[in-house]
């Protein structure tokens, strides 16, 4: 399988597709801008993408929804002949319109809480899925969505591109050929700057934490890389500068996992997040790891990867000290194009290949038996999302308790009483957050 865009050339000697893929966007903020908008533009210009199991594929931006419109018709003044001519909806039932219109797959980059119902407008219409992290906020979404998309015979999956950092793709291969023995504990940290709490996301920021916006990258790198079975959630966090002292917005949050592992030994993780951190950090959004193994310990620092750059009246502003170039970077190609790239980009352009694949990749009779083999690629199915999901729900359950005047709350995963059960300190009867069971297959 090839991992090669047709160049512009090579479309244009081609002619047009006959295989397309009509994509929409639901949300075109900040996420749109980064990796959505170069990968459809790459497309675009390359004529599609080209792969030996299906050949040229065009992929278009067809449509796109959003609340005002605004961003939308900025971006299709500034993208005219550099994308496919879109349409755009507005208002509350953006979704909806667009849904009627003639679209394969939609993305759904809406803020963290909104993203459940424009998925299960997308699946119900019968189109296939791709969602931002974290994909939905609980289990019971989790299920509605995964029984719909197993109904409509299409494929619902989650952006983490931090899978695809070379850097994580190394540990987990270390990890996989046992190079790296038995995880024991590790730390994570994300420190994203106060612009982020402050600006960008202060519209819809309110009851919000940067436990569910940023942790969730960790969780969902622990979960795939480590496998296991998750068994407890604790968290705590901090309050008094996005929002009041005592009301239900953080600052800050750290969040305990604790693992349990087929030989019953067990690892605990700890990741804590902030969007306070000072906008003239040098980071780019500050990033650390560190696992320790039974025969190894594995560090990174998202601040030691090689780069640190001071352009007078430029950093740590305008650009950062400290750039992240393997995430998505603008560069000039030694042999003379500008381009973008990066494992944020490439993971939405691997998303589309397994589409086009399913679609394309051979007889409609195969069709079935292919999407099969896509739906069981755990890095991004939403069926693989279960224990990521509950992390997610854990946290949240917690920090509302805690907004509420109980805090050092507990979660435990598949305990007797349901899938996700809180205990909250000084009281005997535990509250379900989820009856059904977290791992059914681990
Ligand atoms: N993969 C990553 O590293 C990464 C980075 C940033 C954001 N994200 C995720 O992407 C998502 C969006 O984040 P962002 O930074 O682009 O946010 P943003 O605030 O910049 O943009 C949100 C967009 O959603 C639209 N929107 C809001 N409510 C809507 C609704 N009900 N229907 C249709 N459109 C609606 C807004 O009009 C806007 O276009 C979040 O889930 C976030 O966690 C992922």
């Amino acid at each position: 399988m090839s991992t090669i865009l047709a160049t512009q050339s090579e479309s244009a000697a081609d002619g047009a597709s006959k295989l397309a893929l009509r994509g929409a966007m639901v949300g075109i903020g900040m996420i749109f801008e980064e990796t959505y908008r170069p990968f459809f533009e790459q497309a675009y210009a390359a004529g599609g993408l080209y792969d030996s199991r299906f050949g040229l594929c065009r992929v278009d931006l067809a449509a796109v929804a959003s609340r005002t419109g605004s961003r939308a018709e900025a971006y299709r003044k500034s993208s005219a002949g550099k994308v496919h001519p879109f349409e755009s909806f507005t208002g509350a039932d953006a979704t909806a319109q667009l849904l009627k219109s003639n679209v394969d797959f939609a993305c759904v980059a809406t803020p963290d809480n909104r993203h459940f119902e424009a998925a299960k407008a997308i699946l119900a219409a019968g189109k296939h899925l791709l969602i931002e992290k974290p994909s939905v906020l609980s289990l019971d979404e989790l299920d509605e969505l995964e029984k719909l998309a197993v109904e409509r015979g299409v494929l619902a999956k989650v952006v983490y591109h931090k899978l695809l950092d070379p850097d994580h793709k190394k540990l987990r291969t270390l990890v996989v050929d046992d190079e790296l023995k038995h995880v024991n504990n590790g730390y994570c940290t994300l420190l994203e700057p106060k612009s982020i709490s402050g600006g960008q996301f202060a519209e819809w920021i309110v009851g919000r934490n940067p436990g569910t916006y940023v942790a969730v990258h960790y969780i969902k790198l622990i979960d795939f890389t480590f496998g296991g079975r998750l068994k407890s959630v604790t968290c705590t966090g901090q309050r008094g500068l996005v929002g009041p002292a005592d009301g239900p917005t953080w600052d800050s949050t750290q969040l305990r996992l604790i693992y349990e592992y087929p030989d019953r030994r067990e690892a605990a993780f700890d990741i804590h997040t902030s969007w306070v951190t000072p906008d003239n950090f040098p980071g780019y959004v500050e990033q650390e790891v560190q696992f320790r193994f039974d025969n190894g310990v594995w560090n990174a620092h998202s601040r030691k990867r090689g780069i640190e750059c001071t352009i007078e009246g430029s950093t740590p502003f305008k650009r950062k000290t400290t750039m992240n170039n393997h995430y998505n970077g603008t560069f000039l190609e030694p042999w003379g194009e500008r381009s973008q790239r990066g494992y944020g980009i490439e993971v939405i352009e691997r998303f589309v290949r397994e589409l086009a694949y399913v679609e394309h990749g051979g007889a409609k009779a195969g069709r079935d038996r292919r999407l099969e083999e896509v739906r069981k690629l755990a890095y991004n199915d939403i069926a693989a999302d279960r224990q990521t999901v509950a992390a997610v729900q854990a946290m949240e359950a917690i920090l509302a308790k805690h907004a509420a005047g109980t805090p050092n709350c507990v979660v435990e995963v598949d305990h007797g009483a349901g899938g996700l059960v809180l205990f909250a300190p000084g009281t005997k009867e535990p509250e379900v957050l989820y009856s059904g069971k977290v791992n059914s297959s681990r």
